[in-house]
């Protein structure tokens, strides 16, 4: 077994580092074997990718790790409406399930659990198919929505059960009244009622598209509910679906402790996305506080220096702090970035560090903070050396740029440009207060 865990660590070092992949590795093993994942797997997915999807999961399973599946068959389920002549209704977005339909949606349900089951074994993974046992219901509104099922409590023993005997729960989404009474659960909302009976640590949607998608088709890596939500559903381009996946996700999220996150993703990225800072596919999370300090304690002044010094991986001299005229200091909550504005020429703030762990970039922490920046400063100015990763992404959040030699001065907001002259002048001059920089 050591030796397994070995050769995969290995495996997962190439999608990064090593070390990143092993920090992910011990976070997600540090809970109850049962709460490290709940998986959501899309129609699409049951379509077109259940051995991609078994073969993810099979990875996950030999490092360790137990998610619990669970699955619709939403598009199944038209189709064989559809050739059985039984038209398709929908109320609330719910489908209105009568005798009739349960009759032909029955034996889809079993049949995708069962095709889930059969391609994860396919793959080595012991799994077991839980088609009842879990969602308590009782019936929604027998008159308008037929056999539709309310969930009245989540039994989580037969998920726990089948973990511990080292099985993949794949769960379907059918609940029973206390006298047996078989009913249909929408999808989205078994997923949350799962998800806050369980309590995991990691979200995840598997889906075709393996996030979700901005106005130009590019996948948004991370969104904060806190900071990007009412931004982005204001969007014109966040269509009625994406505003309604978003509008769940929040409500999931509003109720699971802070370090839970979403993942929206795909069976083939999945592995970059659970192992990488930077990830593959869709980051949800609640977003945390970052406050505005004006004066520092002692105490502050170290943890800003340490997040400094381990992010950047250089030594500050002693007195770094002391040597700055400060204006204030945007803190993120968990201490893992900050943005220390100092006084500048004319008044103008001077962005004297910027810092964001690599594993909170990945959160999409540093793009929150640069939001509350720019909220908050209508004009900044900064240098950054020339071969900072970053370089290029200060170009062009800049309204103006000047390279000398291996460092750029860049500034926002400043139009004159004899003032732009004294500012950049005065940047170059400012101490990094590093130590082997030279003071
Ligand atoms: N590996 C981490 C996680 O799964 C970070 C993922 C970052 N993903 C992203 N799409 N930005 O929690």
């Amino acid at each position: 077994m050591a030796e397994v865990r070995q050769t995969v660590i290995e495996l997962l070092g190439q999608l990064g580092s090593s070390r990143e992949a092993r920090q992910y590795l011990k976070q997600f093993a540090s809970l109850d074997e049962s709460r490290f994942a709940v998986v959501k797997v899309g129609g699409a997915v049951l379509r077109d990718g259940l051995d991609e999807m078994a073969a993810a999961l099979a990875f996950l399973h030999r490092l360790g790790l137990t998610p619990i599946l669970l699955h619709g068959a939403g598009p199944q389920l038209d189709e064989a409406m559809e050739s059985a002549g039984v038209p398709i209704e929908k109320r609330d977005g719910l489908r209105v399930t009568s005798e009739r339909v349960m009759a032909v949606a029955r034996p889809v349900i079993y049949r995708a659990n069962g095709a889930i089951v059969d391609a994860l074994e396919a793959r080595g993974v012991r799994a077991r198919g839980i088609l009842h046992g879990v969602f308590n219901a009782r019936l929604a509104d027998r008159e308008r929505l037929g056999l539709v099922g309310e969930i009245e409590s989540v039994e989580l023993e037969p998920l726990r059960s089948a973990v511990a005997a080292g099985a993949l729960p794949v769960v379907a989404c059918l609940g029973e009244s206390s006298a047996g009474q078989v009913m249909n659960i929408n999808a989205d909302v078994a997923a949350r009622e799962l998800v806050w009976a369980v309590k995991p640590y990691k979200i995840i949607f598997l889906t075709g598209t393996g996030g979700l998608l901005d106005q130009n088709g590019r996948i948004i890596s991370a969104i904060s509910i806190s900071g990007d939500y009412e931004d982005l559903i204001a969007q014109d381009w966040v269509h009625s679906g994406m505003q309604l996946k978003l509008a769940q996700i929040k409500d999931m999220l509003d109720r699971l402790p802070a370090e839970t996150s979403v993942s929206i993703t795909s069976a083939s990225k999945l592995t970059r996305e659970l192992f990488t800072h930077t990830g593959a596919g869709t980051l949800i999370r609640r977003g945390e506080r970052i406050e505005w300090l004006t004066e520092l304690d002692e105490r502050q002044v170290q943890a800003l220096s340490a997040l400094l010094e381990q992010s950047f991986e250089r030594r500050l001299r002693p007195d770094w702090f002391e040597r700055r005229r400060l204006e204030g200091l945007l803190w993120a909550e968990s201490g893992r970035a900050a943005a220390l504005i100092a006084r500048g020429v004319d008044d103008i703030p001077y962005l004297d560090k910027f810092v964001v762990t690599p594993e909170a970039q990945g959160e999409g922490l540093g793009a929150a903070l640069w939001q509350v920046l720019r909220g908050r400063f209508k004009r900044l100015y900064w240098r950054s050396r020339a071969s900072n990763p970053i370089a290029g992404w200060y170009l062009q959040q800049a309204h103006a740029s000047f390279r000398r030699g291996a460092w750029i001065v860049h500034a926002i907001g400043v139009e004159d440009f004899g003032r732009l002259e004294r500012l950049v002048a005065d940047a170059h001059q400012r101490d990094s207060g590093w130590e082997d920089d030279q003071a």
